[in-house]
């Protein structure tokens, strides 16, 4: 490695670091993950208002701009002379002792949800199943589990799983963006892979909005929100009584005070505060499914509101798919319209996880 120096045992480099304000540190740090521009090979620098990254050789000004939040103040970069940790095998395919022949095979994503690997894994893959789970916790210093994913069925979108590899224990604790949540894994859906979509919603969300949450599960968009963000109120709904027990609880674990939660069909317990409330923003994370609650979103709406309808379906659908909601909606008595749209994830070769944005423009 260029420049590192080898003193007493130790191994040193110049490292350039990425400073940033504490505040915007979480989703900096989550960024430059996504992005591979962090280094892991040595610390994270801390004082009392300020982090510093350590971030890859060769990253250039314009890709370090573009990891940046708009909220974000600017940084600092500077070079600085650091221990580096002994080198450890951290790719998974390098520590496997598995036929050459099926590497292929080997699954390329999985998710962490606190001490727990969810994979899916391919059948030709199956008879190593115990090896794959060994690698991967041998690769990940806070795994403790692996599980394999089967399927996930049901209105709850409950997973079904597969112990193979680790301790046995589904229970577990997530972290996003200074937000706690605890959960099983086998009892709600909760999915890591939206949380910069997460954060996206709640970087949108002015002092004093009234929030709707349709399909809460453990709370992770109206506990992101509530934490950082100033929204009057958030009421969050979920279908599945375990979820609300969890986010009962995880309201509790993050000491917030602007939420209540209704367990039961987002359809009717809409319905029902639509009569006593109108909401600024609405999430509809049922992507599935969302457009068929599109009613009851529409009655607790008002002129201007926000609604965030996540989908997911073929690429080439989701055009008539908004078109189809804006009759609706029409026939409804609301004029809306399609204020933008983000990919949140490709689901699968030929599927794909947006959010449609949409401002409710009128209401007759
Ligand atoms: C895709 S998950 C999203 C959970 C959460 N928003 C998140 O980001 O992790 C959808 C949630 O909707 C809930 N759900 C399904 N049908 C529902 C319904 N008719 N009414 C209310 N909640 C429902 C499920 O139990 C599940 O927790």
């Amino acid at each position: 490695m260029d420049g590192d120096e080898i003193n007493s045992g130790d191994v040193y480099a110049d490292v350039i670091f990425l400073k940033v304000m504490k505040d915007d540190a979480e989703p900096i740090r989550r960024n430059l993950i996504e992005n591979g521009f962090l280094r892991f090979d040595t610390t994270i620098l801390t004082e009392s208002d300020t982090v510093s990254f350590p971030v890859i050789k060769g990253i250039s000004e314009e890709q370090l701009n573009f990891i940046q939040y708009p909220s974000a103040t600017p940084v600092s970069i500077s070079v600085k002379r650091v221990p580096l940790r002994p080198k450890k095998i951290t790719n998974f395919r390098d520590m496997i002792d598995i036929p050459e022949e099926y590497h292929k095979f080997l699954p390329s994503s999985w998710d962490v949800v606190g001490e727990i690997i969810l994979v899916k894994l391919s059948d030709e893959i199956l008879p190593f199943k115990r090896k794959v789970a060994g690698a991967l916790i041998d690769t990940h210093r806070s795994i403790r589990s692996v599980y394999r994913v089967i399927k996930v069925s049901g209105n709850c979108r409950v997973r079904e799983l597969e112990h193979i590899g680790g301790v046995e224990n589904t229970e577990t604790t997530a972290r996003e963006f200074g937000v706690i949540m605890e959960l099983d894994v086998t009892k709600v859906y909760y999915s890591p892979r939206l949380a910069t979509e997460r954060w996206r919603i709640a970087q949108q969300v002015e002092e004093g909005e009234r929030i709707l949450d349709m399909f809460a599960g453990i709370g992770p968009f109206s506990l992101v929100i509530s934490r950082h963000a100033r929204p009057a109120t958030i009421q969050s709904i979920d279908i599945n009584p375990e979820a609300i027990r969890y986010l009962e609880r995880n309201i509790k674990l993050n000491r917030i005070e602007n939420m209540k939660f209704h367990q039961g069909d987002a359809a009717l317990i809409s319905k029902k505060l639509s009569y006593k409330y109108k909401f600024d923003r609405i999430i509809m994370n049922l992507p599935h499914s969302s457009v068929d609650f599109l009613p009851g979103a529409l009655a607790c709406s008002k002129r201007n509101s926000t609604i965030h309808l996540y989908l997911i379906d073929e690429i080439d659908r989701i055009d008539d798919i908004v078109k189809d909601c804006i009759s609706k909606a029409w026939a409804l008595g609301y004029s809306i319209i399609e204020k933008g749209r983000v990919n949140v994830r490709s689901y699968s070769p030929v599927q794909t996880n947006v959010c449609i944005d949409i401002s409710v423009d009128g209401i007759s």
